[in-house]
């Protein structure tokens, strides 16, 4: 088949294209080339997804499946006005973030949207949301809801993250900020965690793209508590240090922000308004083929990228040596005091 990546000189992109690539079919991918290259073996169209005619080369060519990972609403729409009757399917990668509410852990696809962003641009990622609903509407409104496949993804991880999220825990636990092994950590074992490979939701979006499976899919990894998923972390960072567990009010006391960015702790959530971000219902598209690998065997793969790009560069998630290396000082102290803040022994 031929498929067109809007997109492919990034990470997801260019896994899409590595998984068509690799299932014999033909792949161009349309991008500025500023973020790197494709594959090989994938062509580059170059243009810029800002200017009117971008897709007048794409345009005149016939494709089978358009992927398409855009965030700015304009992009899309251009591009479903281009390509509609020259493209048989249009797969979306959208997010969970389209979604309303954050509180209700297992939602399906039928809860309740944001309103969609006005106009063609997002001036910033306050308004992501919005935006992925107004693409996801310029999709559905060019193509029609047999035509499209909406894949609303969730925290996406594995070797290529440059988010930092997926490679923060195995990272730390592979390489400690203290002597003796200890790692900081939220209390938070209880609370839902959902990563999804890469490679699995790229090998996913190429098959189900080409099979013309259509509708909105929530796209995420299993749900695994917070524990859990540090369980798997130490077990492929053989770390056999102490788990310091400190209390969510503590670390905002300290500055420490969930999540993501600098001074992070990630795949911390705040409960209860984020208890189902990362415990979406995903059986839709486990049912319509999406195929998840063990948790642990994506750490594995994410931290042999993190020690590759080097454990000490500045990372877009989690905290510093010498940040969580104060923190737990400052833990240590206090932590007489009151007695309800504790360290745990693996
Ligand atoms: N990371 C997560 O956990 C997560 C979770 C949910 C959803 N998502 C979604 O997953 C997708 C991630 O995709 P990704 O990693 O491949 O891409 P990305 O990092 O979002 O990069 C965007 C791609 O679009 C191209 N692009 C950007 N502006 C352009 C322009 N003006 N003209 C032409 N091309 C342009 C870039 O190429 P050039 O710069 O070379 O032009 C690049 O290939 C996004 O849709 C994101 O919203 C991510």
């Amino acid at each position: 088949m031929r498929f067109l990546v809007l997109g492919g000189t990034a990470w997801l992109g260019g896994q899409v294209a590595t998984a068509a690539l690799a299932r014999g079919h033909e792949v161009s991918c349309l991008a500025r080339g500023t973020s790197g290259s494709p594959p090989d073996g994938a062509a580059l169209v170059r243009a810029d997804r800002d200017d009117a005619e971008a897709y007048d080369l794409v345009g005149r060519t016939d494709w089978d499946v358009v992927v398409d990972v855009a965030r700015q609403p304009g992009h899309v729409r251009r591009a479903t006005e281009a390509l509609h009757d020259r493209c048989g399917r249009y797969v979306f990668v959208s997010s969970l973030n389209v979604y309303a509410d954050h509180a209700t852990p297992g939602a399906d696809e039928s809860a309740a949207l944001l309103p969609p962003l006005g106009g063609d641009v997002m001036e910033n990622m306050e308004t992501y949301g919005e935006a992925k609903v107004a693409c996801e509407q310029h999709v559905l409104g060019a193509f029609g809801q047999d035509r499209v496949l909406v894949a609303r993804a969730g925290l996406i991880g594995g070797p290529g993250d440059v988010s930092g999220r997926t490679g923060y825990w195995p990272l730390r636990l592979a390489r400690p900020a203290s002597g003796d092994g200890q790692v900081l950590v939220p209390d938070i074992g209880d609370h839902a965690t959902q990563v999804l490979d890469v490679r699995d939701l790229a090998a996913w979006l190429v098959d189900a793209g080409a099979s013309g499976t259509a509708g909105a899919f929530n796209a995420t990894g299993e749900t695994v508590p917070f524990a859990a998923h540090l369980d798997a972390a130490r077990t492929v960072a053989d770390h056999h240090g102490a788990l310091v567990t400190a209390p969510e009010d503590w670390l905002t006391e300290h500055d420490v922000q969930p999540w993501m960015g600098p001074r992070s702790l990630p795949l911390w959530l705040p409960e209860p308004e984020y208890a189902g971000f990362a415990d979406r219902d995903n059986s839709a598209a486990r049912a319509a083929g999406l195929t998840l690998r063990p948790l642990e065997e994506t750490l594995a793969d994410v931290l042999e990228w993190e020690l590759a790009e080097g454990a000490d560069r500045s990372r877009g998630a989690g905290l510093t040596r010498a940040e969580e290396g104060e923190l737990l000082e400052d833990y240590a102290q206090e932590q007489p005091r009151d007695p309800r803040r504790r360290s745990t022994a693996p």
